[in-house]
């Protein structure tokens, strides 16, 4: 079993990053500007964007935090996309995810420019996407498929099995391992609350992606030998770190990583690429390559 180290990988692509970023910087180019929306005061969120932050600063790009209170109006939120819309030296931005209840997600999202939509999430660069044109992938699947091309993992004519249907991973990551190109051409089957034969399915697939946000949810029974896994979940439960909690997968690490021949941890996996997908994408914006 070999482990999957996105924390050593996200580390050589920061290096990379920083380096163009420095010859931008020689050469009087323009510097990548992220902007990052927090609504609120919910932990995760605070820690993700405090991270996307500090990265951007580690690698020489600008970035800019907004930040609103739970109760921001949803006209509020949709005047401060409309600015940075049209804010030149800003290049990308995020709203982080969850919002309130009150704020519609789907509405904001499509009030973003596409052409700075560095997460992905709009319907132009979603579409763009399931249909192999050049766009801005979301982060997560993008880090995923980066960690299977640094370390050589074979997925073409392979079982990829996606355990979850959300719109942040679940769609997207089997949509890119679908797609004809490399990492790519598997033969995926995305698995969700009402599929049946959950374990069967997984026990024929090469490749497992598990997308759920239910702590430990594929056990060993589950999972063929010799099997690549990568577990995308970020539980906090309580545990013995300095803040009381850690972070749980969604994979049952202990029995299920002596089955794998490639597997990710959690922490250390996909949550670094995440972040460096996301800072790939602010310097794609920010040098126009994607759009004019
Ligand atoms: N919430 C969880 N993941 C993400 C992400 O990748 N982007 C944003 N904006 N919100 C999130």
């Amino acid at each position: 079993m070999q482990l999957l180290d996105g924390r050593a990988v996200s580390d050589q692509i920061k290096k990379e990053i920083a380096g163009e970023v420095l010859r931008i910087r020689e050469a009087g180019g323009k510097i990548p500007h992220l902007a990052a929306v927090l609504v609120g005061h919910d932990g995760g969120s605070e820690t993700y964007v405090r991270s996307k932050v500090r990265t951007c600063e580690e690698l020489g790009f600008k970035s800019s935090l907004i930040r609103y209170e739970e109760d921001v109006t949803e006209e509020e939120l949709l005047a401060c996309v409309d600015r940075l819309n049209k804010e030149a030296d800003i290049d990308g931005f995020i709203v982080q995810l969850p919002l309130p209840k009150h704020i519609s997600e789907q509405k904001i999202i499509e009030s973003i420019d596409y052409r700075k939509d560095v997460d992905g999430f709009h319907p132009i660069n979603v579409g763009r996407m399931s249909i192999g044109l050049p766009c801005f992938v979301s982060a997560t699947p993008a880090g995923i498929l980066e960690l299977f091309r640094r370390y050589g993992i074979e997925t073409r004519g392979k079982h990829c099995v996606v355990l979850g249907r959300s719109n942040i991973v679940g769609k997207p990551v089997a949509m890119l391992m679908m797609q004809k190109s490399e990492p790519g051409n598997s033969t995926v089957t995305v698995c969700h609350s009402y599929s049946a034969n959950l374990k069967e399915i997984c026990l024929s697939a090469d490749i497992i992606i598990v997308a759920l946000g239910v702590p430990e949810f594929l056990k060993a029974d589950m999972v063929k030998e010799g099997a690549v896994v990568v577990d995308v979940g970020t539980t906090r439960t309580p545990g013995k770190t300095r803040n009381g909690s850690k972070l749980t997968g969604d994979v049952k690490f202990d029995e299920v990583s002596p089955k794998c021949s490639y597997i990710t941890p959690v922490p250390g996996g996909v949550g670094p690429m995440t972040i460096v997908s996301l800072m790939r994408n602010t310097l794609l914006a920010g040098k126009k390559s994607i759009y004019e």
